[in-house]
């Protein structure tokens, strides 16, 4: 599936691309399974002894994964699969000294070495390398935790736009706010999501209320080798961020830092704080988009912040699971890009035919 350099003589994915079943597989393979993914905050593996298993791309990749901190205060990213027969070892987040397989009793280090094994003292070249639990990198972005299964490239090319761009921008500080996040199922392709998040080319369509505080004229798109940015620049006098003097984008009235990082994570910073979007495949026609709100300044959040993201999403959800309908018609193929307005559309593409 190539797609043309040149953005006025390219066209869009073929259907295919989101209806076939060989090719849901190979994104899974050449994507999903090379890319970082968001786990948690990092407060889940703070203290020593702990552990917190979890599911990568729980009904896609379905990744059966650890979180554990030894006792060193070290925190680790594990294999949750014991290296005997397979079982997953730990069930429930919790404090441990040691990983026990509830099978056979096979025991680990909580940094994943091999440490015992019952009945086994006849067998020859036991324990090798291979007993120990695999383990992945594990990384971190203020408090936000990532992890690759194996990454076609750095996690450090992949943040550094944003780590580099908001930098004055006090993160740590930020609190999460489970009370305002939530997940939204939406009947769609994960990547036709991702399409429309990456053109404001629909505000004035799809999100009038959107449109009275943007300034569609002004809006603009960045790219990056493995992320774009969609700066929302403010109308009014409406909420923009106070940017100290010296910074690259002071003097700018700008409403919104729309950030995406290939594949699927979206950080939507705003003067209130951050939403965190991770667009979780399950399968070809249903995704899970994961909202994560950070609050940065109560006061701001609580000017309606809340009630304009909701808003906003289910207006991009109907028109989302109307592309899934198209896009799975006989009499559709493809289309072309705006040179101008789908920029961000076009990389999106184009890194997608890259890694395939
Ligand atoms: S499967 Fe874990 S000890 Fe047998
Ligand atoms: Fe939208």
């Amino acid at each position: 599936m190539m797609i043309n350099k040149d953005i006025r003589s390219a066209s869009t994915l073929p259907s295919s691309f989101y209806t076939d079943d060989a090719t849901w597989e190979t994104i899974m393979k050449q994507i999903f399974l090379r890319s970082w993914h968001f786990i948690e905050d990092s407060n889940v593996v703070q203290l020593p002894n702990n552990v917190y298993p979890f599911t990568l791309l729980e009904g896609a990749l379905n990744e059966p994964l650890l979180l554990s901190c030894d006792e060193t205060g070290q925190a680790h990213c594990l294999s949750n699969v014991c290296t005997h027969r397979g079982k997953i070892l730990i069930e429930h987040p919790g404090q441990c000294k040691q990983i026990v397989c509830g099978y056979h009793g096979r025991k680990f280090d909580l940094n994943g070495t091999f440490k015992f094994m019952p009945e086994f003292s006849d067998a020859n070249n036991f324990p090798s390398p291979c007993d120990n639990l695999p383990k992945l990198e594990l990384k971190t972005w203020n408090k936000l935790l990532f992890t690759s299964i194996d990454p076609a490239f750095s996690f450090e090319e992949w943040i550094e736009p944003i780590r580099k761009r908001l930098d004055w921008i006090p993160f740590h500080e930020f609190r999460y706010s489970p009370e305002n996040s939530q997940d939204y199922l939406v009947n769609a392709h994960w990547a036709l999501y991702c399409d429309n998040y990456l053109e404001g080319f629909h505000i004035p369509y799809v999100h009038p209320t959107l449109n009275e505080v943007i300034d569609y004229k002004n809006y603009t798109t960045e790219l990056f080798p493995l992320s774009n940015l969609q700066l929302g620049i403010a109308k009014g006098a409406e909420m923009m961020f106070d940017i100290p003097a010296g910074i690259a984008d002071s003097g700018k009235k700008i409403a919104a830092y729309y950030f995406w990082l290939f594949p699927n994570l979206m950080l939507n910073v705003y003067p209130w704080g951050l939403s965190m979007n991770i667009v979780k495949p399950i399968h070809k026609r249903l995704t899970r988009v994961q909202f994560r709100t950070y609050i940065w300044k109560q006061d701001l959040f609580e000017q309606g912040a809340s009630q304009m993201l909701e808003r906003v999403e289910r207006e991009d959800e109907h028109v989302v699971e109307l592309v899934q309908k198209g896009v799975r018609s006989t009499l559709y193929n493809q289309g072309r890009y705006s040179p101008k307005r789908e920029q961000g559309v076009h990389h999106f593409h184009s890194l997608i035919s890259k890694y395939l």
